[in-house]
């Protein structure tokens, strides 16, 4: 046994003779977040129980972006679309529209899929982690979060939080990369038999506001007892990671071109790959593994062009810098393009990045809203 294995026991033995999982219940009863999407403990101890709608709903959201930033998007869906058979119905153009600004744009396209094949099998999601994997969009983490949250099964739910917590409690020093099994394993071995839905979203809590990547708040956690991170003095050293290879940096050009009425071209980008199916100005040709043309003599057509700055946006796979031109057109829409009116262009399925370029040409063009 290691001196930091003896210490561990001893702290062990000191502590209450609750587990860590009934430790950590007890912390998420007064410290839960209250989200939208939530049944609070309270609730679910008079048996109240999550829609799985809203549980799949707000996990397909979580995987984009900050549990902060998705609360609107959810109660914005929700509200548009109550039920699974309502986002079945909706046209999915409506769907990209709303999810614009999300990222990830295959996701909004697998959302729609799924309600769709749902809604078709009577509007029941599948209740086990095997059912639900079947269905578009839903991979292992997904799968389990929504089998533990929604239909209480004591399922390993493992997100990027979860990972943090794991490694720290168990000191792991094999890189994060490479520890994912054995992170499922521990995982899998802590899960309680009561309410490993709220245990699951427990640790989420935990790691997003006690076991903070920077300056975790160790004092206030109800598994310090059995940590060995804190007890290394160092806990933020986890999750180690091996060093990582910058992202590639793409450039190109993106053209704003403007109508006297402050209608803006658009067109729509092809429904495969990148971005797919969402509206853009014209740029040209660049992807994650190519630069595009960076001057405006690669325009589309002739027009007065006007260098207006440069805007970045970083991807998944790579960071993309485009030059943005914009000119005052009149006439018709070439081929392929339309004009979209100053006031219906907040309500295009715009991704962020086209957002960033139309607001470097033209600033608060995004965020007309149609007149009263
Ligand atoms: N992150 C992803 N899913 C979550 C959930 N259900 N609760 C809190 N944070 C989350």
């Amino acid at each position: 046994m290691t001196p930091l294995d003896q210490t561990r026991k001893a702290s062990q033995t000191a502590a209450s003779s609750h587990t860590g999982a009934e430790r950590l219940l007890a912390w998420y009863d007064a410290h839960h977040r209250d989200l939208p999407w939530r049944v609070t403990p309270v609730a679910f101890a008079r048996g109240v129980r999550a829609d799985p709608y809203r549980v799949w709903m707000s996990e397909v959201m979580l995987q984009q972006t900050t549990v902060e930033a998705v609360k609107a998007y959810f109660r914005n869906f929700i509200e548009k679309w109550p039920t699974v058979e309502a986002l079945a119905a909706a046209p999915a153009e409506d769907v990209m529209k709303a999810w614009a600004g999300l990222g990830y744009y295959s996701r909004a396209r697998n959302l729609k899929a799924c309600a769709d094949l749902v809604a078709l099998r009577g509007g029941r999601f599948p209740d086990t982690e095997a059912g639900l994997r079947e269905l578009p969009g839903i991979g292992a983490y997904t799968a389990a979060a929504i089998a533990a949250i929604a239909f209480d099964q004591p399922a390993a739910v493992v997100d990027g939080n979860v990972e943090r917590v794991m490694t720290r409690l168990y000191s792991i020093e094999t890189p994060l990369s490479e520890a994912k099994p054995q992170i499922r394993a521990l995982v899998e071995e802590l899960v309680p038999q009561t309410r490993p839905g709220d245990f699951a979203q427990a640790m989420m809590d935990l790691g997003a506001t006690i076991c903070t990547p920077k300056r975790p708040r160790c004092m206030l956690c109800p598994l310090r007892e059995d940590c060995s991170a804190i007890l290394s003095g160092d806990p933020e050293r986890f999750p180690v990671r091996l060093p990582k290879d910058d992202k590639p940096l793409r450039k190109g050009a993106a053209f704003v071109a403007e109508r006297d009425d402050g209608a803006i071209l658009l067109r729509k980008r092809p429904e495969k790959g990148l971005l797919g199916g969402m509206t853009e100005v014209p740029t040209t040709g660049w992807t994650a593994r190519i630069d595009g043309a960076t001057t405006a003599d690669a325009a589309p057509f002739p027009a007065a062009w006007r260098r207006a700055g440069q805007i970045g946006h970083v991807f998944t796979h790579f960071a993309l810098e485009l030059d943005v031109f914009h000119a005052h057109v009149t006439g018709d829409a070439p081929d392929g393009h339309f004009w979209s009116l100053a006031h219906e262009i907040s309500g295009e399925a715009l991704p962020t990045v086209m957002k960033k370029v139309i607001e470097a040409a033209i600033p608060g063009a995004t965020k007309k809203q149609r007149p009263l």
